[in-house]
């Protein structure tokens, strides 16, 4: 079974989705995390590129991979989806693995994000897209998707509090910059959140949608209830409690 996590930026989807895989694994499914852009090094490399340009190539400068320091250009909207797509297309080869080895694969992100940002919020052609998703996944889609849905001014908030703590937990005082899609105007979010509902839409057996305002344990509960009523559970595997 693949499982996908999909919403705008701020909506909570990764520490639920975290949380569904400790829960399969903890009532005997065998279940691996995964996340997008990302998955393998290769994809890792690439999601430097595209989310922290400057950092990046910095670095590469350090270490003499590069030979010039001038300010990084900007990413145009089709380089950023051919790197998503490279990224997608390493990363497709070992999810095709982990299902082929009988895993429910969780992943944080997939094909659906391309939709949502780079066809409805960056405004590349549904037929590119439409095209280059075929080619990364070769027809490999997510059996359940949820959309984590809330309004953009909450995830921005929810977003900006969570890098605060985190700068805090590794003692990292100084407020660093988000990465190049955090930083995006309000307007990209809004076609980014209208976007994932058009799609969601047009496929409502697979999706489904989640207020994500409501409190991590209560979706919490509602993500366990519709995977757990999708999945063959073995007789060992009474749910645990959610207190
Ligand atoms: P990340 O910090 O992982 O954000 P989140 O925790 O919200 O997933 O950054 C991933 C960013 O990459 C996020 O802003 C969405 C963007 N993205 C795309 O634009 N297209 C894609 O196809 C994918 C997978 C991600």
């Amino acid at each position: 079974m693949f499982i996908t996590f999909e919403g705008g930026d701020g909506a909570g989807k990764t520490t639920q989705a975290v949380r569904l895989v400790d829960r399969l694994n903890a009532t005997n499914h065998r279940a691996h995390f995964t996340r997008e852009p990302g998955g393998t090094p290769l994809a890792w490399g690439i999601r430097a590129l595209l989310l922290n340009p400057e950092e990046s190539l910095e670095a590469l400068w350090r270490f003499g991979l590069v030979s010039t320091h001038e300010p990084v250009e900007e990413t145009l909207p089709l380089t950023e989806l051919l790197l998503l797509t490279a990224a997608r297309t390493q990363h497709v080869e070992r999810i095709r693995a982990w299902l082929d080895a009988g895993l429910i694969v969780v992943c944080d992100r997939f094909a659906d994000a391309t939709r949502a940002y780079q066809g409805a919020a960056r405004g590349l052609s549904q037929e590119v897209v439409g095209f280059l998703e075929e080619q990364a996944t070769g027809g490999i889609k997510p059996d359940l998707t949820f959309l984590f849905d809330l309004p953009v001014e909450q995830g921005q908030k929810r977003k900006q509090r969570s890098l605060r703590r985190s700068f805090v937990q590794m003692n990292l005082f100084e407020t660093r910059p988000w990465n190049r899609l955090d930083r995006e105007s309000i307007g990209f979010h809004e076609r980014v959140r209208q976007g994932y509902l058009e799609v969601a839409k047009a496929e409502p057996e697979r999706w489904v949608i989640l207020d994500a305002t409501q409190p991590i344990d209560k979706l919490a509960s509602e993500v366990w209830e519709v995977v757990s009523s999708r999945l063959p559970l073995p007789p060992d595997s009474l749910a645990p409690s959610d207190s």
